[in-house]
């Protein structure tokens, strides 16, 4: 029934969505801001920049930031991140994704990533995942970012197909807005609380290739 798969990338196809998280809270930590894993579910699928904007609010009120001292910041998040991203091997592909892939792969069911990362190259060619991907969109190449649809139908754009015809995967309340907007049907990975917009939910990544199979 659907003929393409679009897969966001942190914290679905890999854990980094930790590695996120840990990196902002250091970063915050110099500033004296306090971010809590609550706090952090509002800063996945978010933008780099976006990211940093919504730290800073919670910090204190009076100290203004220049454009230049925010690049800073951003720049000193993604260098620690980047550190954290050194050991990242193979083994780090969250369970089932392999075997989730290759099935795509056999049933000539196309694949794209749509994530807001600009590490997503690295972090794919780390894991050795690249070649499974027809389509890695570039996150600059589209006006707005997650919750906003954009790079999901960029995705579906780019490897020549309706959104309808697509799933998308998520772990990410914007995100699984974002595919909501886009007309393809949403899989959402982590809690219903937190997903409860997607139209189905799992827990893990762990059965995501049944789920897939069964939705065909
Ligand atoms: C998203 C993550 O995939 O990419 C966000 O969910 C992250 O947490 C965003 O901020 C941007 O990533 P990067 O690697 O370009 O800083
Ligand atoms: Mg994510």
């Amino acid at each position: 029934k659907f003929k393409g798969i679009i897969f966001d990338l942190d914290g679905v196809i890999t854990d980094t969505a930790e590695y996120h998280y840990i990196a902002w809270k250091h970063l915050a930590k110099k500033l004296d801001i306090e971010i809590d894993r609550e706090f952090n579910e509002t800063l996945k699928g978010i933008s780099r920049s976006e990211s940093l904007e919504k730290i800073l609010i919670n910090g204190d009120k009076e100290k203004k930031y220049t454009e230049k001292e925010k690049e800073e910041l951003a720049d000193s998040k993604n260098d620690y991140y980047l550190t954290l991203l050194e050991k990242l091997t193979p083994n780090d592909v969250m369970e089932n994704i392999v075997e989730t892939l290759k099935y795509l792969k056999e049933n000539n069911i196309k694949v794209a990533l749509a994530s807001a990362s600009k590490n997503a190259p690295l972090i794919l060619d780390k894991l050795e995942l690249r070649d499974y991907f027809e389509v890695i969109v570039d996150p600059s190449s589209v006006k707005q970012g997650k919750p906003a649809p954009d790079i999901f139908l960029e995705g579906a754009r780019l490897i020549g197909l309706n959104p309808n015809d697509c799933i998308g995967v998520e772990d990410s309340e914007a995100g699984v807005i974002a595919i909501n907007d886009s007309n393809m049907l949403s899989i959402g990975i982590g809690s219903e609380e937190n997903l409860n917009h997607a139209d189905v939910v799992i827990p893990s990544t762990k059965i995501l290739k049944g789920t897939i199979e069964n939705l065909m």
